[in-house]
């Protein structure tokens, strides 16, 4: 599907996100291996989300629209397929760390793209730990009992974390991960929640062995990464005001809404409250006046992965140079997002230049529209639609539909808006 954006005058209105994907995954995991019946509201309907349903069906796991009957942590069956992974990273590398530790052994597939992400960052690890574990093609379990580790990251990665602390669940002893840059909590907050021994201190996090662990009730909140499409686009489109409520905001995920703060965004944070144990609240933005550039490097680029596409939009608006590196993980993600940006914004009359981990944008520059490629990329295809309701005349978008991964409903609610 090719979409087309047009420049927009003004973005008014209320936003209604889809539930934290993040959340959604774990929610659905750690749902399966837990005594009794877990329910959710809220959980995402991105294809990424059914992925990891859908894998968890195939390991005997009964899985409604809100519930999840956990059949305990021995409770999985050999699944009779391989597992599919669709585009997911986060269902892949998840699921490689609880099924490293069954005694079965599973193959994990994923398509196109995620077939060329690495996975050698948990086969690593998982091997420390006893595990039968190789890749490509990713296939891990069949050997245990696992033996507790302690893991100095050399990379900054949830998905590996969460991995890790999955398997630790079943391991011997206790499992540490030590990160280089604290990233999403949300396996950590989920695990304490329903009883796990697990313990943070600072950028260190241990796992004991669990022998059971009770259901879920979770109300999931909206997704503050869905949400950063909308403050970018109204904090630049002059005359925009708009109100984005039960927006997740734990500390872990919202180092990009303070930078756009510090760049001049106005965006009010109202109606603090918790849900399931992650913080939540409600977002206002009015256009910015007075914008500033922006430099991001090493640790802070790791705090907002996946919002760097959109920064670099941003930064094509802001006054002078801005430069975001630290982000060699990008090339690794669905697309090669530092590729991907540097040519869709080139085409748009943007003055950018890709680094090797991130880029160099020279503004303020009128965007123009242009037929430009998402790379089958969820959060690629997004960034362009907001850099295409500030380019002049019309912005065509290629493979759009891959906005259902994470957003479904993502260009109605643009209309809606504009
Ligand atoms: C995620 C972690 C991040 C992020 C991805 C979701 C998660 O990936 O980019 O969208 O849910 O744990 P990495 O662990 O590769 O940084």
């Amino acid at each position: 599907m090719i979409a087309t954006v047009r420049k927009a005058r003004r973005l008014e209105g209320e936003v209604t996100l889809p539930g934290d994907k993040s959340i959604s995954h774990r929610a659905l995991i750690l749902g399966s291996i837990a005594d009794g019946e877990s329910r959710f509201r809220g959980l995402s309907s991105g294809a990424d989300v059914r992925s990891t349903a859908d894998c968890m069906r195939a390991l005997g796991v009964k899985i409604t629209d809100s519930s999840v009957r956990g059949v305990g942590m021995h409770g999985l069956h050999h699944p009779a397929d391989p597992l599919e992974c669709g585009n997911s990273g986060t269902t892949m590398r998840l699921l490689a760390g609880l099924l490293s530790a069954q005694r079965f052994s599973t193959e994990l597939r994923g398509d196109d793209s995620l077939t060329r992400r690495p996975m050698d960052r948990v086969v690593t690890p998982l091997r420390e730990m006893g595990a039968d574990a190789r890749w490509p093609p990713l296939v891990v379990g069949g050997q245990t009992p696992l033996h507790g580790i302690e893991y100095k990251m050399p990379i900054a990665s949830a998905q590996v974390k969460s991995a890790l602390l999955l398997a630790g669940l079943f391991a011997e002893g206790s499992t540490a991960v030590i990160e280089p840059v604290a990233t999403r909590n949300h396996s950590e907050l989920m695990l304490s929640a329903m009883g796990a021994d697990i313990s943070v201190e600072g950028r260190r996090v241990a796992i004991r062995q669990a022998s059971r662990l009770a259901p879920l009730d979770l109300e999931i909140p909206g997704d503050v990464s869905a949400a950063s499409f909308w403050l970018v686009a109204s904090g630049l489109v002059a005359g925009s005001h708009l109100r984005i409520r039960n927006v997740g905001t734990n500390p872990t995920r919202i180092a990009f809404i303070e930078l756009l703060r510090a760049c001049g965004i106005g965006i009010a944070a109202t109606g603090g409250r918790t849900a399931g144990g992650e913080p939540v609240g409600d977002l206002e933005v009015v256009a910015a006046a007075d914008l500033r550039p922006v430099s991001v490097n090493g640790g802070m680029a790791a705090e907002m992965i996946d919002e760097l596409p959109l920064l670099a939009v941003a930064a094509s608006q802001f006054p002078g140079t801005s430069r975001i590196a630290g982000a060699a993980e990008l090339r690794l993600k669905e697309s090669d997002r530092i590729a991907a940006m540097a040519d869709a914004l080139t085409a748009m009359g943007a003055e950018i230049t890709a680094l090797d981990d991130g880029w160099v944008i020279n503004g303020p520059r009128h965007l123009e529209g242009a037929r430009v490629l998402s790379y089958g990329d969820h959060r690629v295809a997004m960034t362009l639609a907001v850099a295409g309701l500030l380019a002049n005349g019309a912005t065509e978008i290629e493979d759009a539909e891959c906005v259902e991964i994470s957003y479904p409903g993502f260009f109605e609610q643009l209309e809606s808006l504009c």
